[in-house]
């Protein structure tokens, strides 16, 4: 008989809790079981309005994209600008903590608020969805409101990150400038932004130049705003790299990671659009 010890018992499996505990969950695991999850509800093909492609498989490699080059945490008090029909905030309900992080998503299509609203917020409680009636010409041309003056309804400092996806891509250059200083009124010092856009730079105008671009953008046109389809102002917007990174910085707004370009404008890229990182400064 053998009095060798006993083999350890093995570790029993961690307790599979995707929102709470001390611990940050892996987001590759969160984003994996979130696109496979068919519970997860999706909006009805009538009242989808926000791009093609898989609506959870656009959110999930989102979500990996705002925790891996954002630094999104689950104790974060999240806003989204633009939140469409919520693509983004689905996989966040399973990203951030349900007792200390927070979402709240503003959007001008009312539909889309009023779907989310109706989806989201009785399971999760700490999502929130508010409609806001500025005028975009393409999403709410009969708005009452003036986009270019955006006064959003929460306090200064009030977020830990806020997320503008494909939001950027429709706006003018006066809306763009109005929404840029309420990112940097609503970011606590530290806080973070993430958006998609297309950036015009050297390299974007080469790239246009080449027969193989996916935008009719002119990169031979004056900036800072490019219009994809001039006679249909708002369908797909691209600014300048350097006029928008100068507008970030009025507002405390400082490139936060290496930006990572997106194919758009012909590179190569895993991601579509140019996903930017921006962190507000300390001290102001
Ligand atoms: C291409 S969709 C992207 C939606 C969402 N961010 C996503 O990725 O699923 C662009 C969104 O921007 C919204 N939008 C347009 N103008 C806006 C404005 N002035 N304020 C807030 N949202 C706006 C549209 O209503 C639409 O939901």
């Amino acid at each position: 008989m053998s009095h060798a010890a006993a083999p350890a018992r093995p570790e029993a499996p961690a307790a599979i809790s995707l929102v709470k505990g001390p611990r940050a969950p892996d987001v590759g695991t969160v984003a994996r079981v979130y696109a496979a999850n068919r519970f997860i509800p999706v909006p009805p093909s009538e009242r989808h309005f926000v791009g093609d492609g898989d609506f959870r498989a656009i959110g999930a490699e989102f979500l990996g994209h705002f925790v891996r080059l954002g630094g999104l945490a689950p104790t974060h008090r999240v806003l989204e600008i633009g939140c469409g029909i919520g693509r983004m905030a689905l996989p966040l309900t399973q990203w951030l903590s349900y007792g200390a992080g927070s979402y709240d998503g503003v959007d001008v299509v009312k539909d889309g608020i009023a779907w989310c609203a109706q989806t989201i917020t009785p399971a999760y409680g700490n999502f929130r969805f508010h409609h806001l009636d500025y005028r975009n010409p393409v999403y709410n041309p009969v708005g009452n409101l003036p986009a270019d003056r955006v006064a959003l309804p929460f306090a200064d400092g009030r977020f830990d990150f806020v997320v503008m996806t494909s939001v950027l891509t429709h706006l003018d250059q006066a809306t763009t400038e109005a929404y840029a200083a309420e990112m940097g009124r609503l970011l606590r010092p530290g806080g973070r932004c993430f958006l998609s856009l297309f950036l015009m730079n050297d390299d974007a105008r080469a790239g246009l130049r080449q027969e193989h671009r996916r935008l009719a953008f002119d990169p031979g046109a004056a900036g800072p705003e490019y219009q994809a389809d001039p006679a249909n102002p708002g369908m797909g917007v691209a600014f300048d790299d350097a006029w928008l990174m100068a507008l970030f910085a009025r507002h405390g707004l400082r490139l936060g990671a290496p930006v990572a370009y997106g194919h758009w404008s012909g590179r190569r890229s895993a991601n579509y659009q140019d996903l930017l990182v921006l962190v507000r400064e300390e001290g102001r």
